[in-house]
């Protein structure tokens, strides 16, 4: 599949002979696997976009056994693709060809919380779920959430940097990591664990790899800040007549809500139509063109309610909303917080996807979503806007009944070339994986490029780690 629809060649990789299979088994007894069930599944992706063919995968339990399989997949030239929980949305996670499988399946125990600090130090396979229940269980949340929660692992979060639906509250990972442990591709073991909040010893070397998608490093272990967690939460769930209106909306928040607005995402209506044919969602207010989720997260419940109906007042009586709803309990929160986060769910139901995760001025966000719906005509199943409004983030996907090379055509290079002339980023938190690494020179100067094949060469001189991602093809 992979290698008829991408003009990728395999590098002069050795390939995993019976000899090498008997190795990583005296590394990791009883924990490599070979049978085609399980690696059918480690093999293709969670959009079924891309499909590898490896025939081994591995799951260590400890960092030491990672920096063994590491040193010796480096001597023999075997290349690894890490894997997390696989919800990838750029092909990052699967490999290309037969790349051994490296998972961090069974890497999930928590080393240790700290009460009053909110630092949380865990093996890079804890799920984010798991560790999300785990801190807030001890009265304190953890600075990211996303909807693939329940399978992605925090060192594949911290790999992407993922963003998410809390970024505008407790900002990147790259602010709330502490500290990273990483066993670098030829097996050597870099404890940067600190829990520090300033450590200004010497260059930041954690940062080079959040973001760097299992291509300089294996990340075995997390540090990370978690905040307290709030006392009271509202959710609105409010429709606006029009595009303008959201962005009013939004400026409305931000100075009425100010330090409680603890999230702010839009989605269309050919979203809200998707949830409710795919995935039997109701709509929960009037039918609009738009719809807004804005969060406030604050210590009294009293004082954050007052905000938010002042700014619920004031939004009606101007005509920026047209209905909403407010939820504090828990379940109708969920409910509320499911339409926009079950959208990615609903457009794989809807067909084949082309997925676009763009950064944009958030006043031209959703300009490239109309451009496209008269572009593309009857051509495209669906064409949808969503995403992290707040963030400047705009998720832009089409559908199509099947993949088709001539719809491609129709979006590409087309919509990289829209977000290049607004200086936009083409990939605003995916990452750029294994489908989107050679549209990289529309978001960064060829200088940029040269600096990053550099530091993979100083690194991974041999290229095992993850190779066929995130740099561009020679
Ligand atoms: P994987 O998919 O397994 O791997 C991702 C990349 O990281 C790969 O390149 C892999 O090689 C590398 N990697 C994984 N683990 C390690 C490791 N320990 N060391 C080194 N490299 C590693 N993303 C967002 O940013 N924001 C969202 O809101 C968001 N929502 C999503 C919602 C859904 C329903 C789905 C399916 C995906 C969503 N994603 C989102 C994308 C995805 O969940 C994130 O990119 C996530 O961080 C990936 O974590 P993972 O454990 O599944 O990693
Ligand atoms: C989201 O915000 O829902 C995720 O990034 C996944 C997607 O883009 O579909
Ligand atoms: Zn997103």
């Amino acid at each position: 599949l992979t290698q008829e629809r991408y003009p990728v060649r395999r590098l002069p990789f050795a390939a995993a002979s019976e000899e090498d299979l008997a190795a990583f088994e005296r590394i990791l007894p009883g924990r490599v696997v070979t049978s085609p069930e399980e690696l059918a599944a480690v093999n293709v992706d969670w959009l079924r976009t891309v499909r590898g063919c490896s025939k081994v995968l591995l799951k260590p339990r400890t960092t030491e056994e990672v920096s063994q399989i590491l040193r010796y997949c480096h001597e023999r030239n075997l290349a690894v693709t890490p894997q997390g929980g696989n919800t990838s949305m750029v092909g990052g996670s699967v490999p290309v060809f037969d790349e051994v499988v490296l998972s961090t399946s069974l890497m999930n125990q928590v080393v240790g919380f700290h009460k009053v600090s909110g630092v949380l130090v865990c093996q890079a396979g804890c799920i984010l779920e798991d560790l999300s229940q785990y801190v807030e269980e001890r009265d304190f949340v953890m600075p990211l959430d996303l909807g693939a929660k329940g399978s992605c692992h925090i060192g594949g979060n911290v790999a992407t940097n993922a963003g998410g639906l809390r970024v505008l509250r407790y900002g990147s990972l790259h602010g709330t990591v502490l500290g990273l442990e990483v066993v670098l591709a030829d097996g050597t073991v870099l404890n940067c664990l600190t829990s520090l909040r300033k450590d200004n010893t010497g260059y930041d070397l954690k940062q080079l790899f959040i973001g760097s998608e299992g291509t300089l490093g294996v990340i075995t272990a997390v540090s990370i800040l978690c905040p307290p967690k709030p006392k009271a939460v509202n959710v609105a769930f409010l429709g606006c007549p029009g595009f303008t209106e959201v962005l009013q909306a939004f400026s409305s928040c931000n100075r009425l809500l100010g330090e409680i607005l603890s999230a702010f995402e839009f989605m269309d209506a050919e979203c809200m139509r998707l949830v409710g044919q795919h995935l039997h969602l109701a709509c929960p207010v009037q039918e609009s063109p738009f719809y807004v989720l804005v969060e406030t997260s604050g210590s009294s419940r009293e004082h954050d309610g007052a905000k938010l109906d002042a700014f619920l007042e004031q939004a009606l009586s101007s005509g920026l909303v047209t209905d909403g709803t407010v939820a504090t309990d828990q379940r109708k929160m969920k409910m509320l917080w499911a339409l926009r986060e079950r959208i990615t769910e609903a457009l794989s139901r809807d067909g084949y996807v082309y997925k676009y995760d763009i950064s944009l001025p958030v006043e031209r966000l959703y300009d490239l979503v109309t451009d496209l719906r008269a572009r593309l005509g009857p051509s495209a199943k669906s064409v949808v806007g969503y995403g992290h409004l707040g963030d400047g983030n705009l998720h832009l996907n089409v559908t199509g009944e099947a993949f088709s090379t001539q719809l491609l055509g129709a979006l590409e290079p087309y919509v990289y070339e829209w977000t290049a002339r607004q200086c936009g980023s083409v990939s605003a938190e995916h990452g750029l994986g294994f489908r989107k690494r050679d549209v990289i020179g529309y978001s960064k100067p060829p200088a940029a490029v040269q600096l990053m094949r550099g530091l993979k060469a100083l690194l991974d001189p041999k290229g095992i780690l993850n190779p066929y991602k995130t740099l561009p093809s020679q």
